[in-house]
């Protein structure tokens, strides 16, 4: 007997799919002014900066203000933008506290993203600033919630990540989480994004694109990767031997997390960007070099099985370990990608939506015939 999706699946090989580019690999669907992934080179552009001028020098405020230049009529200079987005913080968290106990039963992230459904969907200014405020408020709370302890409230005149570590209860990491979020604001027309700018090409509001593109952050080929590192990690630690385990999985036709990417054809920028700034944690000596040791051994064996395709080490691989030395549970590393990259994509629903037009493309109907035509 045939798997129901086993069926489906030789019917849309018999008929071509494959040939048909379905994860639209090439295919430019966007014109933008945001971000340029140059696959070839490893290198990233964010709005003229290459990402080695931004990570580690820009805060995240100055980099969400940098992306929403000229999308926004009221946009206040970039001195002025980080308490706004301060006060932005201590509203939402007024706004979501009497939420905050019914989501806290959800996972993390389906909180975070249950919370905002809640917000009005607007075009303006003080919309874009809410929903660039949401994560940072609103995982940190869940996270202590989650914990038994009581959310702590923020400050609007720390700096966003640094509230942000302050709301979870630490004392450090604020930088290296800032180089995080500046890393991860922006890239290209990832899936995420691409979701958000459909949305926005129907003129839906800035909630609706932010939903839109959280729904899409979250499956493990895209940014639910960081947390099964971690468990990869763990699992190869317990066995002592990272080549036969890694052999294993792969035989398993298993993916190792961490690596591969669409676009990039050598190793992706961001994963040096946040292994200089995971250095600048004390302590995490020994778990860096095992990383380390994991990665050589993970990248020889998919080089010598998959000769053809250039698969390197991507951004969630040092995402894990940063995320992890900044404090934060493997199971809501996912929403701390959301808290950088909800500025890029605030900034490309705008861009979207200005094109005034709608992204509507075709599909190509392959069975049943008619009755008619049979
Ligand atoms: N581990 C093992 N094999 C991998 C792999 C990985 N991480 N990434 C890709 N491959 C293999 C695929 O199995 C495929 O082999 P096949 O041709 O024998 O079927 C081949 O490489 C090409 O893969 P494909 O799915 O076409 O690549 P893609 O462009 O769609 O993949 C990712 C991009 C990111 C989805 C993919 O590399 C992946 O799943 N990585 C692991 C998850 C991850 O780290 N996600 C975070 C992305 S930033």
């Amino acid at each position: 007997m045939i798997h129901w999706n086993e069926g489906i699946i030789s019917l849309l090989d018999s008929q071509g799919a494959d040939e048909m580019n379905n994860g639209l690999e090439d295919v430019v669907a966007a014109e933008t002014i945001l971000s340029d992934v140059r696959g070839a080179e490893g290198q990233l552009i964010i709005r003229g900066h290459p990402l080695t001028a931004l990570a580690g020098r820009w805060t995240f405020e100055e980099t969400a203000h940098l992306l929403f230049t000229g999308f926004f009529a009221d946009l206040p200079d970039a001195a002025e933008f980080a308490p706004r987005l301060g006060a932005a913080r201590v509203d939402m968290f007024e706004a979501t506290r009497k939420f905050l106990g019914s989501a806290s039963k959800l996972s993390a992230y389906d909180g975070m993203r249950a919370a905002m459904a809640m917000l009005p969907d607007g075009t303006m200014l003080p919309d874009a600033l809410r929903l660039l405020a949401a994560p940072a408020v609103l995982l940190p709370a869940l996270i202590r919630l989650q914990a038994g302890d009581e959310p702590i409230a923020p400050s609007a005149s720390a700096g966003h990540a640094a509230d942000v570590i302050r709301m979870l209860g630490r004392s450090s990491g604020a930088d290296a989480l800032d180089t995080y979020l500046v890393t991860v604001s922006d890239h290209g027309l990832n899936a995420s994004t691409f979701a958000a700018r459909v949305v926005a090409s129907t003129q839906a509001g800035l909630t609706s694109s932010v939903l839109a593109g959280l729904g899409a952050l979250k499956g493990p080929l895209h940014g639910g990767a960081p947390g099964p590192v971690i468990d990869m990690l763990d699992a190869i630690a317990a066995e002592g031997d990272s080549a036969s385990w890694i052999a294993r999985a792969l035989d398993d036709g298993e993916r190792l997390m961490g690596f591969g990417h669409r676009i990039y054809r050598t190793r992706d920028p961001r994963a040096d960007a946040l292994k200089a700034a995971l250095q600048s944690f004390g302590g995490v000596d020994a778990r860096l070099r095992f990383a380390e040791s994991v990665e050589r051994v993970a990248l020889e064996a998919l080089h010598k099985r998959k000769p053809d395709r250039v698969l390197e080490t991507n951004v969630e691989f040092y995402t894990a370990l940063l995320l992890e030395a900044a404090g934060f549970p493997k199971e809501v590393f996912t929403g701390v990608f959301a808290m950088g990259r909800v500025a890029g994509w605030l900034a490309h629903a705008r861009e979207q939506a200005l094109t005034g037009r709608l992204i509507r493309p075709a599909s190509r109907y392959i069975e049943p015939l008619t009755k008619e035509a049979a």
